[in-house]
């Protein structure tokens, strides 16, 4: 598939997605949505056991374009972030374990796009925030509500409200990042780290996937009873994931998946 704004390229079985925009910083506009919607559609993406995303050039992605936004009327404004709301939910609900491996400025929709990835590696010298406030303007694509949950209420206030923007280490501390990398090294980092999470069991990926995400929408109570029914249906008789995970560890052998 040929893309504008996007590169692809596969490492064995991991797919790397680059934001490839960068003399406006990967900012994220109309375009880049629509290839993004074409990319996370693609065969490319169902062929991958988990997917990083990464930016070109000295950004992450420093945020939605701002100079698109200049001439916006409140229905373009409203349509322009339901469609990033739509596209960062695919990138949330994708099956497979998606990791951003950010190399520079997350700012604004870059932080956003980050905040929808299962797991953030940073390098120490990126720089984090949701700046919109020094704009006149709020985050527009989930910020609001996805920061709070990853940070509390507190903290994703503290970050909204200055909109200063935080070093990666600061951002590490908060919890926003989970890991920190020489600058060289984060694509390498991140990519060795989804190596390694897919050697683990896949239909146990998914589902931690999908516990997680759809847990912080219920009440605690609903969301240990979705987890008691899942955790039941992996002892399924014909359940061969469970078999070969619990047989390999009592016959003292790696478990094989495939
Ligand atoms: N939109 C459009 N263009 C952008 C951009 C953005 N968000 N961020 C940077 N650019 C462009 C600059 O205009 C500049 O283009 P020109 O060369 O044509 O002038 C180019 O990228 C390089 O940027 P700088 O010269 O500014 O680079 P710098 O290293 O001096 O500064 C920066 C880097 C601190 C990230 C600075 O570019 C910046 O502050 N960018 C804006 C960050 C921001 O406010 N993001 C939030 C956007 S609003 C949003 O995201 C809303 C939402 O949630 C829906």
């Amino acid at each position: 598939m040929e893309f504008n704004y996007l590169k692809f390229e596969k490492r064995g079985r991991i797919g790397i997605l680059t934001l490839d925009r960068p003399k406006a910083l990967n900012a994220l506009n109309e375009g880049v949505f629509k290839e993004l919607t074409c990319f996370l559609e693609s065969e490319d993406v169902k062929s991958t056991r988990a997917l990083v995303i990464t930016g070109e050039g000295k950004a992450f992605i420093a945020g939605a374009d701002i100079k698109a936004m200049q001439e916006y009327s409140p229905q373009a404004a409203y349509d322009f972030s339901e469609t990033g709301k739509m596209v960062f939910d695919k990138i949330a609900n994708l099956e497979v374990p998606v990791i951003a491996a950010i190399n520079g400025f997350a700012l604004g929709g870059g932080l956003e796009l980050a905040l929808a990835c299962d797991i953030r590696v940073a390098s120490e010298k990126a720089r984090l925030g949701l700046p919109e406030v020094n704009l006149g303007l709020i985050p527009g694509f989930n910020g609001t509500q996805r920061l709070p949950r990853l940070v509390g209420a507190g903290n994703a206030m503290y970050l909204m409200m200055l909109g200063e923007g935080i070093t990666a280490t600061e951002a590490y501390q908060l919890g926003i990042v989970q890991k920190l990398t020489p600058p060289e090294s984060t694509l390498d980092e991140a990519v060795a780290l989804a190596e390694k999470i897919v050697t683990k069991g896949p239909n146990a990926l998914r589902l931690i996937k999908e516990m997680v995400r759809e847990g912080l929408e219920l009440n605690s109570k609903e969301a240990g009873k979705m987890e008691s029914k899942e955790f039941g249906r992996l002892f399924k008789e014909d359940h061969l994931e469970r078999e070969e995970g619990i047989n390999a560890f009592l016959e003292k052998r790696h478990p094989n998946w495939e």
